[in-house]
């Protein structure tokens, strides 16, 4: 109930961006069948996703089949299990294999370079996938979410829950200090960095008065960074943490992703925290399991990103480009991946508590209740 103006607002934000992507995917709709929509398409488009160990992989790769395939398109999908030379190999088997174009979300983003030059080679364009592909110049457009923004939202969250912040995300003059442990995702994700600077926008400040501390004293990105984003590292550090710190009581975890938060909630049960009397939890993706964690009452937030949306956005710039025609993007400055500004079409997110599930989840149609129950 308390957060509940706060988190309206920005679920409208997020109703609205959906409305206005709504209108620039048209094209994608599908809803027009195959004939009113100039079908001159065709061809293979090679998807390249990372890994089918987390849900929001697999559901950004089904949505990105089923709105090629909607278009006439031939789609190769391939997860790498998180595997670098497996991604790579999918690659050059989808340049071989006569892809038209390629949308990938890479494991490491800067281990592209040649295997996008094979692609360039053969004229084949390139979609950068919710990640920056780094030091290559041969990624033509990027789709994402506003990722710093991210990261400012899972900030906000975790104050808000531990009550630093009221509903409008606004200081309170709850005094601390409050203690705090953080927690980034992996460091050869591009993503990663822009969730932890813009948390940190939000926390640094609070550290430099006093409000928060790090009972750990671990604050730099490398020392926070968990690799290839495994549960089980940050269930570890976590685990590390505890043996530190001793007795200190935790407030609150900065977590940048549902799969780090079921982990780091494993840690602290076993550490000696009741269920009922967990820190403040973020997370990030809106997973199942942490949409039951939430509803539960242990997990306190995640970040909701529209895969469908994202899906969308990466097939109609693939649609467009195969049609001569110029993708749509929203930012030709944040991007830089070492060789270029990669120009970008990103998203708006979502805080969610169990305040908004509801609302967020249910009335968008990305989960019935059915499947949260
Ligand atoms: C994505 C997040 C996801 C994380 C781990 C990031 O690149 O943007 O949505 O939580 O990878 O899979």
């Amino acid at each position: 109930m308390k957060n509940s103006k706060f988190l309206l607002g920005i679920a409208a934000a997020g109703v609205m961006s959906l409305a206005l992507s709504g209108c620039a995917g048209d094209r994608t709709g599908g809803s027009t069948g195959g004939d009113g929509g100039g079908d001159e398409a065709g061809g293979i488009v090679g998807v390249a996703m990372p890994t089918q160990q987390s849900e929001r992989w697999i559901a950004d790769g089904e949505n990105v089949q089923s709105q090629l395939e909607e278009l006439g398109y031939e789609v190769d999908l391939q997860f790498a299990n998180d595997d670098i030379p497996t991604q790579v190999s999918q690659i050059e088997n989808m340049i071989s294999s006569g892809a038209e174009a390629l949308i990938i979300a890479s494991i490491d983003g800067t281990t592209l370079t040649d295997v996008l030059q094979q692609a360039a080679d053969a004229g084949i364009p390139v979609i950068a996938y919710d990640r920056l592909i780094n030091g290559s110049p041969n990624v033509d457009y990027y789709t994402t979410f506003d990722n710093f923004q991210v990261g400012v939202q899972q900030a906000t969250s975790l104050l808000i829950g531990m009550g630093v912040f009221d509903e409008n995300g606004e200081r309170t003059d709850a005094a601390g200090p409050f203690n705090v442990e953080l927690f980034a995702g992996s460091p050869d994700d591009n993503n990663a960095g822009f969730f932890f600077n813009g948390a940190m926008s939000v926390i640094q400040p609070l550290i430099d008065d006093g409000t928060l501390v790090v009972p750990s004293g671990q604050t730099a990105f490398e020392q926070v960074a968990i690799l290839r984003w495994l549960p089980e590292t940050a269930q570890e550090r976590m685990e590390n943490i505890l043996t530190i710190i001793g007795d200190t009581q935790i407030d609150g975890v900065l977590s940048p992703y549902d799969g780090l938060s079921i982990g780091i909630i494993s840690a602290l049960t076993s550490g000696g925290y009741s269920t009922d009397a967990l820190p403040v939890i973020t997370g990030q993706d809106a997973e199942v399991g942490s949409m039951k964690s939430i509803i539960a009452g242990e997990q306190y937030s995640t970040i909701f990103k529209d895969t469908r949306l994202l899906a969308e956005q990466a097939v109609s710039m693939v649609d467009a480009l195969l049609s001569g025609e110029e993708p749509e993007v929203n930012d030709t400055e944040t991007y830089d991946n070492g060789e270029k500004i990669v120009p970008s079409y990103l998203l708006e997110s979502t805080i969610v508590t169990v305040d908004n599930y509801e609302e967020v989840l249910f009335d968008s149609g990305y989960y019935t209740a059915e499947d949260l129950a």
